[in-house]
């Protein structure tokens, strides 16, 4: 007979993969020649965390969504998605390429919004967001269109669908440009300065697009932004970088306002002065 406290355990695999981290850096190390940016870096995000990168500009933050999106050469070390390699892996005690095919497939995933929108300028709004879904996902043109309507319906640019972007504002770019990374239904999704082109008075119509992405699904996301109140509210987890390292981390109200660090009082200072 079990006795009252015990509980049926989860098998072996549950509890992996519950814990297995979304993304995963180990002993990460990147260089640009001589120039190393990143040095022995190690952390996690699990699944459906939020996580933002703060830190003195060259700190790296650009480098790590980059090398996550495989946008950049890993030099050294290992990035895992969903505990599976992203760019090497480990093989007979040698570090070996993974293969194109494998890349490729979990390169899916993953979506990422730029700082400078990054929208295909000879496509339409429509054709911008239906592209990756059709030739990299292989969905039909039906479905990838009415999911791209329902995204543009989101971001407030149903009008637009077949407009160019070069006759849309900033802001309005940029929300396509969230819609066009949503269409591929991320597990991951990146955000690298996205509000920084914006004229002032647009900047909270992008952050709330995002804060009801943050509320309504549950996309892992690693964030990059110097607007420290979209960070409190929607992170999960605040990391200082400096020095290619992650200086101290911890829940946003903890970073904000106790931060245990010289570096990060000293540099918090610095940014919520110019705000
Ligand atoms: N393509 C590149 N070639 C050479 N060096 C690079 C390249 N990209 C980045 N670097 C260098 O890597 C370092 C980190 O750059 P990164 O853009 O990641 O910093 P960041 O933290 O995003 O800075 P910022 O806050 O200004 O955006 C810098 O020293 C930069 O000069
Ligand atoms: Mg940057």
């Amino acid at each position: 007979m079990p006795t009252p406290t015990e509980q049926p355990s989860p098998t072996p695999a549950a509890t992996a993969a519950a814990e297995t981290p979304v993304i995963e850096f180990r002993d990460v190390e990147k260089r640009f020649g001589d120039n190393v940016v990143l040095k022995d870096l190690d952390f996690t995000v699990g699944r459906g965390e939020r996580v933002t990168l703060i830190g003195p500009s060259g700190s790296g933050k650009t480098t790590i969504l980059r090398l996550v999106m495989t946008l950049e050469e890993l030099t050294g070390g290992y990035i895992f998605v969903d505990g599976e390699p992203l760019t090497h892996e480990e093989r007979d005690g040698r570090r070996v390429p993974v293969s194109k095919k494998h890349q490729k497939n979990l390169r899916t995933r993953i979506g990422m919004v730029f700082q400078q929108f990054n929208l295909f300028p000879n496509m339409t709004v429509l054709e911008n967001i239906v592209e990756a879904p059709i030739h990299v996902l292989g969905r039909s043109k039906q479905e990838a269109v009415a999911k791209a309507h329902d995204l543009l319906e989101q971001v407030g640019l149903s009008d637009k669908a077949h407009a160019h972007p070069t006759s849309l504002s900033g802001g309005q770019q940029q929300r396509v440009a969230i819609a066009r990374a949503l269409a591929m239904d991320p597990e991951i999704l990146l955000l690298d300065e996205v509000t920084s082109a914006l004229d002032p008075e647009v900047v909270g119509e992008v952050l709330n697009i995002l804060r009801r992405v943050a509320e309504t699904t549950d996309v892992t996301m690693l964030i990059v932004t110097h607007e420290m109140s979209f960070a409190r509210d929607v992170s999960h987890k605040v990391m200082m970088f400096d020095g290619g390292h992650v200086v101290e981390s911890g829940p946003p109200e903890k970073i904000f306002s106790e931060p245990d660090h010289d570096r990060t009082k000293a540099f918090l200072g610095a940014v919520l002065r110019d705000t």
